[in-house]
């Protein structure tokens, strides 16, 4: 028995699971249970990435502690995971005890080695915000090529990359301030001391030929020491003798890894952490990632765990991107699926089986197409698979609901067994749609043999019933087979099946058992097929969600939740054309179904009232805002939004979430007069 321990790539605690972390889930998932069908001891866990300056922000945005967004975020990844049914051990957050301790305790081991270099950097500073400002939170001209509008790393117009603080004009995206350059202490793991190590761990057959090769050339040439601390303010732990630094998200996210395996180990008898994690042991130990985060799985990792004293995964497995319909997922064309959007109109299977049908063991980009997915479920699954056991129940039960004492053509029950072998086979090496293709090629074999034999013609004739029984007894005993093959893909099904046919378990090793007088219950319906218009609701229903997180959180310089600068300059003739009133909110209240709009009744003057939808909600009670005075964009073409038409848009302030002000002029205004 094989000792194994999985992991998958720790989610973002800032939003929602969609169908382009499923797939890595699904595609772990698979892989373990698969390892848990052959009878080895395969844990499986995650965890909710918690930390960060992403994290950090959302929660101010919302009006809540860090603390209280992460448990939010967590309480539904960990409802859509279960719906999906990945079968995790343990999932925790890198915010947790046990990970402080083991990041500490790897970090002072780092630093005891001599592997930690402390130095001052310059970076930007928002005054205002008072803090240090990542590239992503920096906006301005770019240094090459003078666009305006870029971001601090690249330039989207030139393809440029630069540091934020070559950028031209550069703006804090937080808060508008232009930014400083200021000086600070960072800790730096001095990675290009492990370019040896490196060398040959990248070359081992730890990672897969492309992302070796790749990972090679830049081995050999351009390690660079890995910055691993941040400043205050910031969510995450303190570097220990080192206040107010906190280490980045990257340092102690896949420390997750090892602090979710210690919970698991804390509560399960016979399961050794150190089993797992000291060297020398004959356990595996397997990282499932995306193409995206390679380089932190496959060299700050292995480098760090080296150095701290602990193992090095047994290997590193990456998958590309998923593609809908060929083209990048977009929120706008309703192709950014979340889990949760997909759950209420489908069952996970479908996509389980979709994900695995196509899936294989390289990097490559993976294409859901949602035609292909509807026609593959149904003609696989329910055509074919579903349709053995469906075409042969009934013959049994008649029978008296007993397999038969012994098979006709057993040649056919004896090649799908040793099918067995190539189909586990590709299983372990993760070319799970070469699997399925066998699996399915069984699954002809079996209706073909069927559809030649016309039980339902026997059945009508004289003393044919003991021939009847034996082709369907023979059929439940392919279903059988292929069901066992197919139990890591389709855990629920398999279950229904396992009652079905009266078993103890669809195992990999009891498949060889054959079933002859053997009693089977009734067949009830096992999947239903994929009723295609419910694909064209799905994708609505993402386009309807895209468009209110549009309509509330508005571009800059209009209302509500701005969380970015003004970057753009405009002629006076486009301010000009803006015609801004005192207005006053005769009525507001909240609107059904929408989580962040209020609904204004406002009175712009000249005996006028206007409706407007505003993304208010979370700084404002309805009864707080009758009878105040704001401004009003009022010449602003009405605008259908999902919950109406909202015809202006008032003014706000403020970084978002509670901290969220509406403009209110002197008491001496009156609805109606022009803002100049
Ligand atoms: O890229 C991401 O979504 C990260 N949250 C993955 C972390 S994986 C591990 F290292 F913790
Ligand atoms: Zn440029």
């Amino acid at each position: 028995m094989r000792r194994i321990l999985v992991t998958s790539a720790l989610p973002y605690a800032n939003g929602p699971i969609h169908l382009g972390h499923m797939l890595e889930y699904i595609q772990t998932d698979i892989w373990v249970r698969f390892q848990q069908s052959r009878g080895n001891q395969c844990s499986y866990v995650c965890a909710d990435d918690a930390h960060g300056t992403a994290i950090m922000l959302r929660a101010q945005k919302e009006g809540v502690t860090p603390e209280q967004q992460i448990a939010n975020v967590q309480a539904e990844h960990e409802k859509d995971f279960a719906e999906f049914m990945i079968n995790f051990n343990n999932f925790g957050s890198t915010h947790s005890e046990e990970n402080r301790l083991l990041s500490a305790n790897i970090y002072n081991k780092l630093k005891e080695n001599g592997h930690i270099n402390v130095r001052g950097i310059k970076q930007l500073f928002d005054p205002e915000k008072e803090m240090f400002l990542a590239d992503r939170y920096v906006k301005g001209e770019c240094p090459k090529c003078g666009t305006l509008d870029q971001y601090g790393d690249n330039c989207e117009s030139c393809g440029a990359t630069y540091n934020a603080s070559e950028l031209k004009n550069p703006i804090s995206v937080m808060s508008g301030a232009t930014p400083i350059e200021k000086e600070s202490e960072h800790y730096f793991f001095k990675l290009p001391e492990f370019q040896s190590f490196l060398q040959e761990w990248t070359r081992s057959g730890t990672l897969q030929k492309e992302v070796a090769n790749k990972l090679g050339e830049w081995v050999d040439n351009d390690l660079k020491e890995w910055d691993i601390s941040r400043d205050a303010p910031y969510f995450g732990f303190e570097i220990p003798d080192a206040p107010g630094k906190y280490f980045y998200v990257w340092l102690d996210a896949p420390i997750g890894y090892m602090a979710s395996f210690k919970q698991l180990c804390d509560r399960t008898d016979g399961l050794e952490f150190d089993d797992y994690w000291k060297p020398g042991s004959d356990t595996e130990v397997y990282h499932f990632i995306g193409k995206d985060i390679i380089n932190f799985h496959a060299l700050f990792w292995p480098a760090m765990l080296h150095s701290a004293g602990y193992r090095t995964p047994s290997a590193v497995w990456a998958h590309g991107y998923v593609m809908v319909n060929g083209a990048k997922m977009s929120k706008s064309r309703g192709t950014f699926i979340k889990a949760r959007t997909y759950l209420d109109h489908f069952q996970p299977e479908y996509l389980r089986y979709y994900y695995a049908a196509k899936l294989n063991s390289r990097v490559d980009d993976f294409d859901l197409n949602l035609e292909d997915f509807a026609q593959r479920v149904n003609s696989d699954l329910v055509g074919k698979v579903i349709n053995i056991a469906s075409r042969c129940a009934g013959f049994v039960k008649k029978a008296g609901g007993k397999l038969a004492p012994q098979l006709p053509d057993q040649h056919l029950l004896d090649d799908a067994i040793s099918k067995g072998d190539i189909i586990a086979q590709y299983y372990e090496d993760r070319e799970y749609g070469k699997a399925i293709r066998e699996i399915i090629a069984l699954a002809d074999i079996a209706n073909e043999y069927i559809h030649e034999k016309e039980p339902w013609a026997l059945a009508k004739q004289e003393g044919k019933q003991d021939e009847v029984l034996g082709i369907c007894s023979l059929g439940i005993n392919l279903f059988r087979q292929l069901v066992t093959y197919l139990a890591p893909v389709l855990p629920a099904m398999s279950e229904n099946v396992t009652a079905f046919l009266n078993v103890n378990d669809l195992n990999w090793d009891s498949r060889t058992a054959i079933l002859t007088d053997h009693s089977i219950n009734k067949f009830k319906a096992l999947m239903t097929r994929v009723e295609k218009d419910k694909i064209e609701a799905m994708v609505e229903k993402e386009k309807a969600d895209a468009q209110l997180e549009a309509a509330s959180t508005p571009e800059p310089n209009n209302t509500s939740g701005l969380s970015e600068p003004i970057c753009d300059e405009i002629d006076f003739e486009d301010f000009a054309k803006v015609d801004l009133r005192i207005a006053k909110i005769i009525e507001a209240q909240h609107v059904k179904g929408a989580g962040k709009l209020l609904q204004l009744t406002l009175d712009v003057g000249e005996g006028k009232t206007r409706n407007i939808l505003s993304g208010i909600k979370s700084a404002y009670q309805p009864e707080d805002l009758t009878g105040k005075l704001t401004v009003v964009v009022a010449n602003l073409k009405p605008r259908k939004m999902k919950f109406g038409v909202s015809e202006g848009m008032v003014l706000a302030a403020g970084p978002g979430g509670k901290e969220l002000w509406l403009l209110e002029p002197h008491d001496g205004a009156q609805p109606g007069m022009r803002v100049m």
